[in-house]
């Protein structure tokens, strides 16, 4: 059952399936062979993976209800990146799964950005994130840092995964695809891209850029990306890199 929440978000009541058990998680996998080592992280149904997930899934997140936190932690188990980013991180949730992957994998580092006390909507401090990172047993590969989302490529090089989650419209998207495609190599994870998500009440009443039309010009305009979306709420973005990467179309 989904109700509407106060601040615009579907509520939903009653437990609902993993987004690794939606057609559009198989149509990914069936688009990108080089994911298959991603079913073996994935359960039947949301359960504890790896150590110390049970202090993360504590967190609030609106990534939490459909299991998305498992999908970041097997994304990375999969692909191994060595260099992260994550921009937009509330209490740490997807930070720290993707963190738990690294460790896991035994190389890799994240860097994670947020405004912090200088957003002025829904934010959390940074003192409490960097200690959830130090409670979660992950310092060693977490580094916080404070920016905002278009400042952030400015200060980094070459990375492996992105993960943009900062309330996305369609600008940020092109903005994160403007000054971060020339700088990921595997993978750009952005919050958002369903149309229902597209209709969430603040991007209405704020009259914000929908996500889905700017897919269809990215698409267009980055050929060396496959872009997929997972389809359940709030849903996901997955960019991966195409080995026969040959150059923009425009720029
Ligand atoms: C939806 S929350 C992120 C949720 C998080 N990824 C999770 O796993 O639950 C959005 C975050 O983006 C941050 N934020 C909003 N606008 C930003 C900006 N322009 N630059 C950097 N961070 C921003 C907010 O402070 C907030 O922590």
């Amino acid at each position: 059952m989904v109700t509407e929440s106060r601040a615009g978000w579907p509520d939903r009541t009653a437990a609902a399936p993993p987004v690794w058990l939606d057609p559009s998680f198989s149509d990914l996998l069936h688009r990108h062979p080089v994911l298959g080592a991603i079913r073996t992280y994935l359960p039947p149904s949301p359960a504890s993976v790896f150590p110390g997930q049970a202090v993360i899934d504590t967190l609030p997140s609106s990534y939490a209800d459909r299991g998305y936190g498992l999908l970041f932690y097997a994304l990375v188990r999969a692909l191994l990146p060595k260099s992260c980013v994550e921009i937009g991180l509330f209490r740490g949730y997807s930070l720290l799964m993707a963190a738990a992957a690294l460790r896991d994998n035994g190389v890799g580092a994240i860097a994670g950005y947020d405004l912090f006390e200088d957003y002025p909507y829904r934010h959390a401090q940074r003192a409490q994130v960097a200690q959830q990172i130090v409670d979660s047993g992950l310092a060693a590969w977490v580094t916080l840092r404070q920016a905002d989302v278009h400042a952030v490529h400015e200060h980094c090089g070459g990375v492996d995964y992105l993960h943009v989650d900062v309330s996305n419209t369609g600008e940020t998207y092109r903005a994160v695809f403007e000054h971060w495609a020339p700088k990921v190599s595997q993978v750009i994870l952005l919050e958002g891209g369903s149309r229902e998500r597209d209709n969430v009440d603040w991007m209405l009443q704020y009259g914000k850029p929908a996500i889905g039309p700017v897919l269809a010009d990215l698409r267009r305009d980055y050929p060396e990306w496959s872009i997929s979306v997972l389809e359940p709420f709030p849903s996901l973005t997955v960019a991966l890199k195409t080995p026969a990467a040959g150059g923009r179309a425009s720029s």
